[in-house]
Formats: structure tokens, C-alpha cells, sequence
């Protein structure tokens, strides 16, 4: 057997070295033999077969303990190629490939090595000739990371793929990022459509950040620290953690935790979990005040006789929750010694370690030093370096033996404004790293400045690399959404680099515009399918609607695409020529959400508001158009308003415009035009933006571009407090 690996040589001669006709552009980049000029097309395939003696085989060498079954990824796989390329292809399991199928199967595991040489469970060998496609992985894991080369290079080829045969396999373990889930909810489905985001693009960990407050400035008092925004996001129902967590409806059940983990482990992503202690511990505090420190009630009083019993409480109920072999404790920015530091950390990597047999990891703070002596942090202790002021991730940590994950703050993403961090993944420093490494970035690039901080490729001890975003402005700086599009371009840009390809910015541009529309098992930008680019049009008059039922009638959307609504309201019958609507009666649409670009024009009148402060124009998946008496979206909890509001009694044209990052809204008089009062009614035609208020250290406010799907859904029922007519809604995927 042969050894097939990338890093087998010197990273800096493998680089050099790669002729284009030898790999594949695909994100990441794959190298690749080709034979000869021809293409099989995917569509000449019969079926998927898996092989029967592998089939219940897990990976166990990967960071989950909920791996899926090779069967288990291939029936993911399945569904993927139809998603992603309507291809239909029954799943059954046999001994050998049958003529024109693909055969998934695994291979000698010792044959895919890492960068640092050793052999890793996540490569794969893809073969394609005349008779079919092979996938053989190191394990199910490298057969369903084969299976998105399949996925990609299909896309990028017309359904097509090269006769040949790529070897592949990544350099690091650990590739992914950290969504700051303490400072901003996020829904359970939300997540596991960033794991299958991630996942297309071969990246392995989802970091989740489960606990976090505001930051405490020195001048607050001990009562105002007390009241400050801090969340802790597992509910239990423990009652020896009563009161932790006051927020169900913005927490994590057991049952919820478990769907998220096992739908991305489904798709070969792991949720690495990570509960933060000693610092940024305000929701511990705030519930257990006598645990904080006096000057500072964000940090524990670690010598409190309370402090490390309640953490080991906390986690003896929350480690069976967790699937992943390694938990992360936070550790992160304690400023009250490095003496009682230790002490926390290594208890508590005890105590995580005889409870669950699993490893931690903290992020850099206080590096070892000899005069700590027997007192440094434990060296089966992982840490996660962020900053150059709190650690020399080489020299601290790599040549003391310890193993070190790179989450180097420069590409760290602060939603939605930052006195020194960018709102999205600076991606163009992925393409530039240093001359050692043909000028491209990779994981054991910590220092992008200085070549000396940074260790060889082939240093073991270096894990990989997860970049985060955080929130320190909270839930109303940002909606939902927004994480993924601060994401969209650097998880495609660090994946590839995280896994050791080489693509280049233009490659990397050209690839990922055409791989985009097809990345399955998520629908993050909420596009709806359309023959152009006006997605649906009603015309609420009685000429284009269709009586179906007693109560019921169709609504016709004259778009092309059969969008049809239904309603249970009534033609009006003064002369508007629309729908009468009120809270007694509903207008239905099949769809829910759509993200930006969009422009959403409705035709109304609106007659009486019974709570001028909160009408529900039209509500949908992600937001809530309402009238509070503003014109307001609402979503992710909080309420976005603009200044002015709708006249009553008048008929007028409202739309909703998203554009890029940004959000406007227009009013139009159809009647006679009006104006005046205190809060501006507002039917000049003339453009608002909505904007985000974010509050920074309760010290000011900034304003910022906020971006909201458009609601679809519902018009009208019974919370709509509203009467009125409607003429017409139409949606287009352009901000015009
Ligand atoms: C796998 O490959 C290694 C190294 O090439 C070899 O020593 C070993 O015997 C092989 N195992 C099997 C089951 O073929
Ligand atoms: C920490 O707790 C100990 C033990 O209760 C107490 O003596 C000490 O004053 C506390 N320190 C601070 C700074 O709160
Ligand atoms: C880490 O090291 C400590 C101290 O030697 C030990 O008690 C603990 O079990 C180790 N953790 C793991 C996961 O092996
Ligand atoms: C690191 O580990 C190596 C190999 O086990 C050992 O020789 C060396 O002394 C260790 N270094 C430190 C600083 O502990
Ligand atoms: C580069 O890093 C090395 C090792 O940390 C340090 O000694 C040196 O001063 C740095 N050089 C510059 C120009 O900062
Ligand atoms: C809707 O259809 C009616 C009847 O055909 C027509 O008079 C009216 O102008 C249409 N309304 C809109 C907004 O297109
Ligand atoms: C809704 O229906 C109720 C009962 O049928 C009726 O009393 C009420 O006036 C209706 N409201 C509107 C706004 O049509
Ligand atoms: C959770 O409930 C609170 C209080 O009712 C509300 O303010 C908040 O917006 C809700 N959060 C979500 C995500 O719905
Ligand atoms: C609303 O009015 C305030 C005060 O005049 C102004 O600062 C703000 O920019 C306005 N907001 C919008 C969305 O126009
Ligand atoms: C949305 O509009 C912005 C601004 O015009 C443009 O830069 C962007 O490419 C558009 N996005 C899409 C998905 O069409
Ligand atoms: C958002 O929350 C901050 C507090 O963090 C508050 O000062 C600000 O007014 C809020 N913005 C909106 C639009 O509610
Ligand atoms: C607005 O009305 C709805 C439906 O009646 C209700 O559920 C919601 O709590 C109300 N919101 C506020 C802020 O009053």
C-alpha cells in the first residue's frame, strides 16, 4: 500500500510544486491525477451502493461520539445529490460497486496522513473512470468529506466529473468556527443550517459559546452589575441550578442540544460546547451573588468556598449533554491571578476528566512559567489561542508541550461595530500568509507579521483553526441572520486554508459564486425558487381569484411561478377592488422568508389600528412587519422602528426594500397625499432606512445597517389588530 499524503514533504516544497492539471478547484482545492480528457456524467449513474462490510462502521478517531454509520452518510449524501443537482439515486448496501454506480467504501486508514505527518481518519480517495465513481475513506468520516468533492465538482462541471483520481486528506483536525451563543440567541435551526454551511466546505467544529455578559466597566455599582445583560443558555430543570438560567425561551433544552449535535455530527461537524468560568461570568454571578469578586462581579472569587463546588455542579449536570471529546471550560480575560487561576483550571480538568473521560480546552491567559512550578495549567490541557498581548502561542505553549488552537484575533468578527474588529471575516489574509507557505495562510500561521512566532506546518501540537464572532453588544445589534452573512465569504475562504488547499483569491471568487445556489441541507438566505426575478405578484381582485371551498378562495399569483394564497376574507364592497381585511379572517401565501436582495411592495388602506402601538401588518419565518405606531420590523426579539408611520384611511403603497446589509422602507400616497403630526405619517414616497441602536458599555449608542428577511407568510388572523383593504403584494428579488 502507499502512503498518499500533501505534507508528507515540506509543506513548502509540496506548494511549490503543484502544477494546476494536478489538482481540482473546488473549495478546498483537491489534488488530482487526471486520465485522460474524459468526463462521466453523473447522470449515467445507476445507484449508490454502499459496502455491506463497512456499512455499520463509525469513525472513532474524530472529535464526536455520535458518528454516523457509512450507510448513515450516504443516505445524507443521497438526499444531497437530489437537492443539489436533481439527481435521484437509490441507496442499497452490497459487496462491490455494480456497473456505473457509486461504491462507497473505505480504505486502510494508515494511507491519509496529516500535516504533521500522522494518519488521519479523514481522508478519502476518489476514482472516477467509464465504470463509475469510488469513494474510499480512511473511515465514514473521509467518505462523506469525498462525498462533497462529488457534490462540488458535479456542480462545477455540469453534472460532471473527470476521469481520474484525487488523494486527499487535511492537514488539521480541528477546522471551524465560534458562534457567540452567550450574547445573542440563535433558534436550533439556525444552527444546524451554519453546520451544513460549513460542512460543504469541509470544516469540522462548530464552537459554541454558551455563556457571556456585557463587559463590567469599573465605575458601574455593585447593583447596576447585578441588573447588566448576561445569559447563560442551557435550560435545565435541575433544581440545584434553579435560577441560573431565566430565559427559557432563549435557551438550549436537552432535547434541542441533542437535535443540534446530531444533525450536524450527520453531516461531519461536531458542536464543540463551551461554558465560560472564571470570567464573563455575570449570569453565575447575578445568581449566585456572594461567587463574585467585589471590584469585578463579571470574574468568580475562585477562593470563595462555593465557587469551584458550583461550577462542578453546573457541569456534572450538563457533561452527558455533550458529544464531543473535548469541552471547553472558557478560562478567558481572568485578570484576578494567575496563582488561583490555575488552581480552577486544573480542578476542573480533573473533575471533567474523571466524570466524563473527556478533554478540555481554555482560551490563552495565563502561559506557564517556572515560577508557578507544580501550579501550571496541566499540559492535557488544550488551549485556544486569540491574542499575541495574552500569549506567545509558540514559545508559551507549543515548545512547553502543550497542544494549541488558533483563533489568532485576526479573524475575529465583532457583530455589528467594533472599536478594532471587522464586522466580516477579513478573508484577503488568507491569501496572504508568509513566503514560506507560497504567500498563503494556513493554521500554524499564528503571526502573519513575524515568521519567527510561528511554528513549522508539521508541528503536531498544532490543532487547527476556528474563528469566531462575538457579540458584545447583545441580541438588538444584530438579527439572526446576520451571523451567517458576517460568515458567508470566511468559512468558504478559511475551510479551504484550514484544510491545507491552495486556492487563490480569483479561483476563490469564481468557484464559490457557482457553487453557492447549491449548497445543501440549508436555505440560510432564504431564496425562493422564481423564473425571474419578480418571485410573486397578487392582485387582490375578485377577476384573479378562484373560489376552492365554502370559505375559501384562491388567490392567483400571476408570476409564473403558481405561489397561489388563499384567504378566508372578503372581497371589499366599497369600490377599493381589494380583500377586506380584519383579525377575523387571513390571507394565506405558501411561502414564509426571503433575505436579501428583495423589494416587497403591498397596495393598503388602513382603517383603524385597535393598539395603534402594535398591528401585525404581515408576519412570516424570520420578522414581522408591524405598525407600533412606526413602521416597524420585528425579529430576533427585537423591534426595529423608523421614525414615521402610515396614514389612516388613505390607500397608499408601502415598500420594504433589502439591500445588501442595509433596509429601507418607502411610503407613496395613491390618493391624495397628506402629512403633518407628530410622529411623521408619512406618504411622500421618500426612502428609510432601518437602523440597529446599538448600546456600547452603556456608554453610547452606535447606529448600523441592519438586515432582515421580508415576512411572507400571513396577513391578517386573529393578533393582526387591524382593519382595512388590501389590493395588491408583489415580491421581487431586486432592491429597486
Ligand atoms: C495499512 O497500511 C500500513 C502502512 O502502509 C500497513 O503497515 C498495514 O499493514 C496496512 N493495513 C492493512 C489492513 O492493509
Ligand atoms: C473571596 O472570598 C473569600 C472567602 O469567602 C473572602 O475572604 C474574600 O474577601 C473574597 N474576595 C473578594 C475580592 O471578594
Ligand atoms: C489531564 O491531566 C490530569 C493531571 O495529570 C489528569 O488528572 C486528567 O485525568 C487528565 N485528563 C485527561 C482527559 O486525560
Ligand atoms: C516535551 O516533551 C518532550 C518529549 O516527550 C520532552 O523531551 C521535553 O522535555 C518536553 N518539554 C517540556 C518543556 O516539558
Ligand atoms: C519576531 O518574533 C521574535 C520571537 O518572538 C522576536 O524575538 C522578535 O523581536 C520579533 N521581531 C519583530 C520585528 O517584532
Ligand atoms: C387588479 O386587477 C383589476 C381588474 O383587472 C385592475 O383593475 C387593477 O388595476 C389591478 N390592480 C393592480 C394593483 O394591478
Ligand atoms: C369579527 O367577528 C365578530 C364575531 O363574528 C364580530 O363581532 C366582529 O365585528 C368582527 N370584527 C371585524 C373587525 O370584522
Ligand atoms: C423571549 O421572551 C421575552 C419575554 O417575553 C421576550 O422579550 C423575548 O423577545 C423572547 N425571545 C425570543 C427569541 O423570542
Ligand atoms: C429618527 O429621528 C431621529 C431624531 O430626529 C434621528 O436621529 C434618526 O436618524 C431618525 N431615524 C431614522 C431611521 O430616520
Ligand atoms: C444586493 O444589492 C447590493 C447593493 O446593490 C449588491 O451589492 C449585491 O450584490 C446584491 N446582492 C444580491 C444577492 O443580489
Ligand atoms: C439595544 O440595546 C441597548 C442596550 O444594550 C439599548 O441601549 C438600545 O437602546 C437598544 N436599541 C434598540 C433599538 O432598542
Ligand atoms: C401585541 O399583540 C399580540 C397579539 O395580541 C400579543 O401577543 C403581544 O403580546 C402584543 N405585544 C405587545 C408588546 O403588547
Amino acid at each position: 500500500m502507499r502512503a498518499y499524503s500533501l505534507w508528507s514533504v515540506p509543506a513548502i516544497a509540496w506548494l511549490g510544486a503543484i502544477p494546476t492539471a494536478s489538482r481540482l478547484i473546488g473549495v478546498p482545492t483537491v489534488p488530482f491525477q487526471a486520465a485522460g480528457e474524459a468526463h462521466l456524467a453523473l447522470s449515467s449513474l445507476k445507484s449508490i451502493i454502499v459496502d455491506t462490510q463497512f456499512a455499520d462502521v463509525c469513525d472513532e478517531k474524530g472529535e464526536t461520539l455520535i458518528p454516523p454509520t457509512l450507510h448513515d452518510f450516504s443516505e445524507t449524501f443521497a438526499k444531497d445529490l437530489k437537492d443539489a443537482l436533481g439527481l435521484e439515486l437509490e441507496v442499497s448496501d452490497a459487496s462491490e460497486a455494480g456497473q456505473v454506480t457509486i461504491f462507497l467504501t473505505l480504505g486502510n486508514s494508515s494511507d491519509y496522513l496529516d500535516a504533521a505527518g500522522a494518519p488521519t481518519s479523514e481522508g478519502y480517495t476518489l476514482s472516477v473512470s467509464a465504470d463509475g465513481v469510488t469513494v474510499r475513506g480512511a473511515s465514514p468520516l473521509g467518505v462523506w468529506w469525498g462525498t462533497r468533492t462529488v457534490l462540488q465538482q458535479a456542480i462545477l462541471n455540469e453534472g460532471s466529473l473527470p476521469h481520474g483520481e484525487a488523494h486527499d486528506a487535511p492537514g488539521w483536525a480541528t477546522r471551524g468556527m465560534m458562534l457567540d451563543a452567550g450574547r445573542h440567541y440563535y433558534p436550533p435551526e439556525f444552527i444546524t443550517e451554519m453546520c451544513a454551511y460549513m460542512s460543504f466546505f469541509k470544516q469540522n467544529t462548530l464552537h459554541l459559546h454558551l455563556s457571556d455578559n456585557f463587559n463590567v466597566i469599573g465605575q458601574y455599582s455593585r447593583a447596576f452589575s447585578l441588573q447588566l445583560f448576561a445569559r447563560f443558555r442551557l435550560w435545565s430543570d435541575l433544581e440545584a441550578l434553579a435560577g441560573l438560567d431565566k430565559y427559557k425561551n432563549e435557551s438550549y433544552t436537552r432535547e434541542q442540544f441533542e437535535q443540534i449535535q446530531s444533525a450536524c455530527a450527520a453531516r461531519g461537524v461536531t458542536v464543540l460546547p463551551e461554558i465560560e468560568a472564571p470570567g464573563h461570568t455575570l449570569a453565575i454571578v447575578q445568581w449566585k451573588p456572594q461567587l463574585g469578586l467585589a471590584n469585578d462581579l463579571s470574574l468568580l472569587n475562585i477562593s470563595h468556598p462555593e465557587t469551584i463546588p458550583t461550577m462542578k455542579t453546573i457541569w456534572a449536570e450538563f457533561l452527558p449533554w455533550f458529544h464531543s471529546k473535548t469541552v471547553h471550560i472558557g478560562a478567558d480575560e481572568y485578570t484576578a491571578g494567575a496563582a488561583e487561576y490555575n488552581r480552577f483550571v486544573n480542578e476542573m480538568s480533573v473533575f471533567i476528566a474523571t466524570e466524563s473521560g473527556k478533554a478540555m480546552r481554555i482560551w490563552g491567559t495565563f502561559p506557564p512559567k517556572p515560577e508557578y512550578g507544580d501550579g501550571n495549567v496541566h499540559e492535557n490541557v488544550s488551549i485556544q489561542h486569540w491574542a499575541f498581548f495574552e500569549d506567545n502561542p509558540l514559545y508559551d505553549y507549543l515548545l512547553q508541550n502543550y497542544s494549541v488552537l488558533n483563533s489568532d484575533d485576526s479573524y475575529y468578527v465583532v457583530s455589528k461595530w467594533s472599536g478594532s474588529y471587522p464586522q466580516a471575516v477579513d478573508i484577503r489574509r488568507t491569501f496572504r500568509g508568509d513566503p514560506a507557505t507560497a504567500g498563503l495562510w494556513y493554521p500554524h500561521i499564528f503571526d502573519q507579521r513575524n515568521a519567527t512566532n510561528n511554528p513549522s506546518s508539521t508541528n503536531s501540537r498544532v490543532l487547527g483553526s476556528v474563528a469566531p464572532l462575538w457579540n458584545d453588544y447583545g441580541q438588538n445589534a444584530s438579527v439572526v441572520s446576520e451571523a451567517y452573512y458576517a460568515w458567508r465569504e470566511g468559512i468558504p475562504a478559511l475551510g479551504d486554508k484550514q484544510w491545507g488547499g491552495d486556492l487563490s483569491e480569483s479561483e476563490f471568487t469564481s468557484v464559490l459564486d457557482a457553487l453557492h445556489p447549491k449548497i445543501p441541507g440549508q436555505n440560510l438566505e432564504r431564496s425562493i425558487p422564481s423564473e425571474s426575478s419578480k418571485i410573486v405578484e397578487y392582485n387582490f381582485s375578485s377577476a384573479f381569484s378562484r373560489r376552492t371551498a365554502a370559505s375559501q378562495t384562491q388567490l392567483e399569483d400571476s408570476s409564473g411561478n403558481g405561489y397561489h394564497a388563499s384567504t378566508d376574507c372578503p372581497f371589499s364592497t366599497d369600490g377599493g377592488a381589494g380583500l377586506a381585511i380584519s383579525s377575523n379572517c387571513t390571507v394565506t401565501t405558501p411561502l414564509s422568508s426571503k433575505g436579501r436582495n428583495y423589494t416587497l411592495s403591498l397596495e393598503l388602506k388602513i382603517d383603524e389600528l385597535a393598539d395603534p402601538t402594535n398591528a401585525t401588518l404581515l408576519s412570516g419565518g424570520d420578522s414581522v412587519l408591524m405598525l407600533t405606531p412606526s413602521i416597524t420590523l420585528f425579529a430576533s426579539g427585537t423591534y426595529y422602528r423608523l421614525n414615521s408611520t402610515i396614514p389612516l384611511g388613505s390607500w397608499v403603497n408601502l415598500s420594504i426594500v433589502g439591500k445588501g446589509s442595509q433596509m429601507f422602507a418607502s411610503v407613496k400616497a395613491l390618493g391624495e397625499p397628506r402629512g403633518g403630526a407628530d410622529l411623521r405619517l408619512r406618504d411622500d414616497g421618500v426612502k428609510e432606512e432601518f437602523l440597529a441602536i446599538l448600546g456600547v458599555l452603556t456608554q453610547f449608542h452606535v447606529w448600523a445597517p441592519v438586515a432582515i428577511e421580508a415576512p411572507l407568510a400571513q396577513i391578517g388572523g386573529k393578533n393582526s389588530g387591524w382593519t382595512g383593504q388590501l389590493r395588491s403584494m408583489s415580491l421581487t428579488s431586486e432592491a429597486l
